[in-house]
């Protein structure tokens, strides 16, 4: 059997996708492993889940600077990628942009997942944007990490209907089950080599 991706999840946050991503990976068909877990706080509700798959964790001090990395952090995150053998890094909630050495040593091989259909409702409280916008429908988008907020190519898009009814809460839910299917997906066309970014578009190769 080939060998299987190696990945890394950043996160600062409950962790749920990074868990999505954890299940996934306890499939023995799936081409992809979570190497190590990567928190910018040892408060991270990622690092009991991390705990609980007998994943490594790994915290980082990025600074105090909110939603950004000091270039040391970025340094000793691609160095923590680098000798765990990660092909692929995943940011999964992780609640600083990403530059410096691990933005360049991984590009191309980085993704994100956004709750919100890119390129409307980037950056914080996706959910709370779509919402007080008065969209019909929202959703989530896997895409590739470029230096901007939410903007590198998109790899995949899944759709949910907005209610009448809905308040932040309930649209956050209803797209996060979405999140949880899409994030897995999208990192199994990586590792099996399928994506091609062309420009600002993703070309997925048909499975064999
Ligand atoms: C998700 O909604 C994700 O799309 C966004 O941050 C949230 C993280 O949730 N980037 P979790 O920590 O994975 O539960």
């Amino acid at each position: 059997m080939k060998e299987k991706t190696g990945v890394a999840v950043l996160a600062s946050g409950r962790g749920s996708n990074f868990e999505a991503l954890a299940r996934a990976c306890l499939d023995s068909d799936y081409p992809a492993v979570i190497r190590v877990l990567i928190v910018d706080s040892r408060e991270a509700g990622a690092a009991a889940v991390a705990d609980s798959f007998g994943i490594e964790c790994v915290a980082v001090d990025c600074g105090a600077k909110k939603g950004s990395m000091s270039p040391e952090s970025s340094e000793r995150m691609a160095d923590v990628c680098a000798d765990r053998g990660v092909a692929l890094v995943c940011l999964a909630g992780f609640m600083r942009i990403v530059k410096g050495a691990l933005m360049t040593g991984y590009r191309g091989r980085m993704l994100n997942i956004h709750p919100a259909l890119l390129p409307g409702f980037r950056g914080l409280h996706a959910q709370e944007q779509a919402l007080a916008y008065g969209v019909r429908y929202s959703g989530c988008t896997v895409h590739f990490v470029d230096e901007g907020v939410d903007t590198g190519p998109i790899v995949i898009q899944r759709v949910v209907p907005v209610l009448d009814e809905d308040t932040v809460e309930s649209l956050s839910d209803r797209i996060l089950q979405e999140e949880h299917r899409a994030y897995p997906e999208a990192v199994r066309l990586w590792a099996e080599g399928r994506l091609r970014i062309d420009g600002r578009r993703v070309l997925i190769r048909e499975g064999e």
